[in-house]
């Protein structure tokens, strides 16, 4: 499985994986300046974006911002892969500490970045729109030390 950067012209399968795997997707503005100024990484499947990972950089740490799999390949290690390729360019590139934020229900994800090295760090409560419907819910921070790529 080969990890490439993104660009603009992926935008419309950007956009179409965000919406089959986020509640609360992204608009094309929002990838528009992602696609310029993060990380953004994907894994192309046979006819679609298979896997996208966006990372925001600041000085010695960074931001993981987005993560997804098409749901049908989601549990055969494509997160994994991708994930490990952004840590090493992030990493190359001075990051030191990586962090996140994920809806306390993700249940998914938390044990996917435990997986990953992440360790609970905090909690941000009512950060997040419910995802489905009316009120708010607490997002948990992770975070993770990088060793140097
Ligand atoms: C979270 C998500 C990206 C994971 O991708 P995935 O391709 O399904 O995950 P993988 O198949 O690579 O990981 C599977 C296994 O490897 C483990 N793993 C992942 N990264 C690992 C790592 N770096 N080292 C060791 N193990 C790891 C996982 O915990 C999991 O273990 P399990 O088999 O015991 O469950 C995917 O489920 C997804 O797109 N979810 C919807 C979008 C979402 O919620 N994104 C996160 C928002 S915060």
């Amino acid at each position: 499985m080969k990890v490439r950067d993104l660009n603009a012209s992926d935008i419309p399968q950007l956009m179409a994986l965000d919406a089959a795997t986020n509640s609360h997707p992204w608009d094309i503005s929002h990838w528009q300046h992602s696609l310029k100024a993060d990380v953004c990484l994907g894994i192309d499947g046979n006819t679609e974006l298979a896997a996208f990972a966006v990372a925001m950089k600041m000085v010695d740490e960074a931001e993981l911002l987005l993560i997804a799999v098409q749901p049908k390949l989601q549990g055969k290690g494509l997160g994994q892969i991708i994930f490990n390729t952004l840590t090493q360019k992030l990493a190359k590139n001075g990051a030191q500490s990586l962090f996140l934020e994920v809806r306390e229900s993700n249940r998914k994800a938390r044990r996917f970045y435990e997986s990953a090295g992440f360790a609970e760090t905090g909690i941000r409560p009512a950060y997040y729109p419910a995802a489905s419907g009316a009120g708010r819910e607490d997002a948990l921070i992770f975070a993770m030390m990088m060793s140097k790529a």
